[in-house]
């Protein structure tokens, strides 16, 4: 592993796209990153806004197929809030299940994985995209579909975002190599950072039903358990967010 390469772009599509089209020329454990993006990729489809000079698009390389790609996405959350309360230690920032990082009620950083395949579909690694709000004034922030902050709105000074880059990108290779050892390890780290364990939310499923309990733990690959009137229920990140009025509930 070659990790800590930063690829400065001045503006892509996405630097995701960029980073699985590049993924054999760029470096293992390196970050590419864009002063702007004109088709940031959200999860599920969704646009993640992206003006210039505001905020950080990044995507990290994980090229060793030593560690489960869906375990990956903890290496940049723990690595985000390692550098977040770097930057700003005051600060309360956490991690909501399954990859966002959130302040208050407001999220502050989102995340994408994705799947690097090479010929016969055989998975060559992965992409860990991560878009975090830096220097984001509150005007920019209200075009955002849901309640979200800046470490400008939530710490009140803005970043110099080589620095910031310059931060993640070290954060992003220690809990990669922690990844690597000791899956375990990364495993306990992360699980410590998810607060909402102990927790009774509502859970909002992909086809719109609501599920209401108490998350009680989130197992080794990432799927939360929640107690519920009908017992003990498992789900994976895919099938269920945590409702938006169970959150403003918390920090009320
Ligand atoms: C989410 O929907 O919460 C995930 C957002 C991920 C956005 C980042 S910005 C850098 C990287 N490139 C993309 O196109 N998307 C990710």
């Amino acid at each position: 592993m070659r990790g800590g390469k930063i690829t400065w772009l001045d503006e892509v599509d996405s630097t995701n796209r960029y980073a699985l089209e590049h993924f054999d020329e760029l470096d293992d454990g390196s970050l590419v990153v864009a002063e702007r993006q004109t088709a940031g990729r959200g999860r599920r489809g969704r646009i993640w806004l992206s003006p210039p000079g505001e905020n950080i698009y990044a995507s990290f390389l994980i090229k060793s197929t030593g560690i489960p790609i869906w375990h990956t996405p903890r290496i940049s959350g723990l690595a985000v809030l390692e550098t977040l309360r770097t930057l700003a230690p005051e600060v309360n920032f956490w991690l909501k299940w399954p990859n966002d990082l959130f302040c208050r009620d407001r999220k502050i950083c989102g995340i994408l994985s994705e799947v690097k395949s090479g010929q016969g579909n055989v998975v060559k690694g992965g992409v860990i995209g991560i878009g975090i709000n830096i220097n984001m004034p509150e005007s920019n922030l209200r075009e955002i579909d849901q309640p979200a902050t800046s470490l400008l709105v939530e710490g009140g000074e803005k970043n110099n975002l080589k620095k910031v880059a310059e931060l993640l990108v070290i954060a992003l290779n220690k809990y990669y190599i922690i990844g690597l050892n000791n899956s375990q390890e990364l495993y306990a780290l992360w699980k410590d950072e998810n607060i909402l364990i102990g927790t009774v939310v509502d859970m909002v499923m992909e086809d719109r039903q609501v599920v209401h309990g108490e998350i009680i733990d989130i197992g080794f690959d990432g799927e939360l358990k929640v107690a519920t009137s009908a017992g003990v229920k498992s789900f994976l990140s895919g099938d269920l967010s945590i409702a938006k009025s169970s959150i403003k509930q918390m920090f009320r």
